[in-house]
């Protein structure tokens, strides 16, 4: 789980650098590194040190190197231990050229073994290092950079991306990428380049994301790209939409409040940075058209929130596309017998892309050699690195545990996709996609909305009257059941409050015999009139039982308003697209529940943001 972080310009980068890399942090690392040019004479300097950045901060009191171009990387150790020879940057044999590197060359020991014999010297046990050594080789060869680069990534086996800087080539920094993230800032007369785009997002909104193999030429005012075989590529700049300041909860209270509120930006950054990619979308995702074309069936892999997302997003790609889906709890599937299915597309779906769940289920789906995608919000995560293609939500960073945001800029980012799988197997035109596009944004708005709309009786009267029940049920139906489960469990995790979730046509089969007046019952509804009546008669049967009803309805949904104790209503909206519009206000009701209740909210006991391990 490495970062890389890179600056050239006017200014002097190692400030920049540091800070870039602490923004990354919370990714885990075992050692860091610094490398610069010196501004006066062009020769490469550097610093490493063992465990945190903290380490190696405090070596540069005493050796203060800085350049106007600079790297800086933590490293995750794979390749030999987390000790200072092995810390990235790496060398070559004179130590002139300078690289950091995220992802594993696969055919290290092969190419090591080669370069041995040809007289090159080892430091470290890092497949990084081989990297180094083959561009010394390359450039003495041919004396030109471009050839030596498409030499290089012919030679490499594996996903990675790296940055390299040379006292040879003072005025550019050179940018590789295969697999694993690399993105570029474009600033006023200087560069900053990170694996993620949160490293730098205080410095500028214009990104370049570095296509799937393809390497940039990057000096302080101009950039050049190039894909594997030397074809120059466009520079397409993105807007980050707004900026992300990790450890700065603006004025709010907890950062799960916070992050409700950015949620109906976020929905926009993803929907328009999704419809900017229009043209390249498969080459920037790095998947293969005829994948697309010739999708038969699709599997959506997640672990909590996130399939929950999948699960809602499973009417998506079945209504929108025609495509049968199929649903797997990451934690279960790979344990269960896997059939083969061909034409096929398998998509995992995680916020920080590190889920080991979701990650090993992925790993277990490309063994056998099956197309996959990650759907996550971190550029830099190993889902990223390892999935045939990715698509990134543009959430921004999420810190609180309880998943809002990266939540609905799922579902928005999945509704967008099956509308453009169904444009691409002519299923739908080019207006009904605007129109999706247009549909998402006015659910962000509605979003947004409902919660300014019932914020204060929430926070007066509804929040400290649930707060006293200590359990509590929620049922849906149809496509409002996935969403049911997922205000179960945000109410479960940020309030410690049992709830319990049934797709209310099993309230019969069992879980009427407990409701009483001791229990509140959430209804979800849904605006397809047939499911709508089913639902008004399971209210009724809770009702009739004395439960306690807070119904998540629409606008002349009247019954359904009369029956319930507290009716949350909407304006009617894409059906598709209901849990979307309702995930603003159900978040947050249970965050101001949990409020009331002065619970840890952003950190709720036991929980981990990323949960890494099984
Ligand atoms: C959500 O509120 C949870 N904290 C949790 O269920 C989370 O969604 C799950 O651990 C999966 O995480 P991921 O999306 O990063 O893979």
């Amino acid at each position: 789980m490495c970062s890389v972080v890179g600056y050239i310009g006017k200014d002097y980068g190692r400030n920049f650098i540091i800070e870039g890399l602490s923004r990354l942090e919370y990714r885990g690392y075992d050692s860091a590194g610094f490398a610069c040019l010196h501004p006066e004479n062009n020769r490469l300097l550097y610093c490493k040190a063992e465990g945190r950045l903290q380490n190696l901060a405090a070596k540069f009191v005493t050796n203060p190197i800085d350049g106007h171009i600079g790297i800086g990387h933590t490293r995750w150790s794979t390749h030999g231990k987390p000790t200072e020879t092995n810390a990235h940057p790496q060398f070559d044999c004179q130590q002139i050229i300078s690289v950091v590197h995220n992802g594993i060359i696969e055919n290290h020991h092969q190419l090591r073994v080669q370069l041995l014999e040809d007289g090159h010297v080892f430091h470290s046990d890092t497949d990084t290092e081989i990297i180094a050594h083959l561009i010394e080789s390359l450039l003495k060869k041919h004396n030109d950079l471009n050839r030596a680069i498409v030499q290089l990534v012919a030679m490499l086996e594996g996903a990675f991306s790296f940055i390299c800087i040379m006292e040879a080539y003072p005025d550019q920094m050179i940018l590789v990428r295969k697999r694993s993230p690399l993105c570029i800032g474009m600033g006023d007369d200087e560069m900053f380049v990170a694996s993620d785009a949160l490293a730098f997002a205080e410095k500028t909104q214009k990104v370049l994301f570095l296509q799937d193999e393809s390497f940039a030429i990057v000096r302080r005012n101009g950039v050049e790209i190039y894909d594997f075989k030397e074809k120059p590529l466009p520079i397409m700049i993105h807007e980050l939409a707004f900026d992300w300041k990790a450890g700065d909860k603006r004025g709010h209270k907890h950062f799960m409040l916070k992050e409700i509120y950015e949620q109906k930006r976020a929905i926009h950054a993803t929907v328009e940075f999704l419809a900017s990619l229009q043209d390249d979308l498969w080459g920037h995702i790095g998947l293969s058209e005829e994948v697309i074309y010739n999708l038969e069936r699709l599997s959506l892999i997640g672990c909590g929130t996130s399939w929950h997302a999948a699960r809602i997003a499973q009417f998506f790609f079945e209504n929108i596309c025609n495509i049968p889906t199929r649903i797997y709890l990451a934690s279960e599937m790979r344990y269960m017998p896997f059939f083969r299915e061909s034409q096929s597309l398998y998509i995992a779906i995680s916020q920080s892309g590190e889920t080991a769940d979701t990650l090993e289920a992925l790993r277990m789906v490309s063994s056998f050699n099956l197309p996959t995608l990650a759907l996550t919000n971190v550029a830099s995560s190993t889902m990223v690195r390892e999935a045939d293609g990715f698509l990134l939500t543009q959430a921004g960073h999420e810190i609180a545990v309880a998943s809002t945001k990266a939540f609905s800029t799922q579902l928005a980012a999945l509704y967008w996709l099956a509308h453009r799988i169904a444009y691409e197997k002519k299923l739908i035109d080019g207006q009904a996609m605007e129109l999706a596009e247009d549909d998402l944004l006015i659910a962000a708005e509605v979003l947004e909305n409902s919660i300014e709309n019932y914020k204060f009786i929430i926070q007066q009267k509804l929040a400290p009257f649930y707060a006293q029940f200590k359990q509590s049920i929620f049922l849906g139906r149809h496509i409002s059941y996935p969403f049911a489960l997922e205000a179960a469990l945000k109410l479960k995790e940020v309030s410690y409050i049992f709830a319990q979730c049934y797709p209310a046509g099993e309230l019969k089969h069992g879980p009427l015999a407990l409701i009483d007046e001791h229990i509140p019952v959430f209804i979800f509804s849904c605006q397809d009139q047939v499911i709508y009546r089913k639902l008004v008669a399971n209210a009724q049967e809770a009702k009739a039982r004395g439960g306690h009803i807070v119904a998540f309805c629409f606008e002349g949904q009247q019954e359904l308003i009369d029956l319930a104790d507290v009716p949350f209503i909407f304006p009617r909206c894409r059906a598709l697209l209901e849990p979307l519009v309702m995930s603003g206000l159900m978040q947050y009701f249970v965050y101001e529940i949990a409020n009331v209740l002065g619970c840890e909210i952003d950190k709720p006991r036991n929980l981990a943001k990323s949960v890494t391990v099984e």
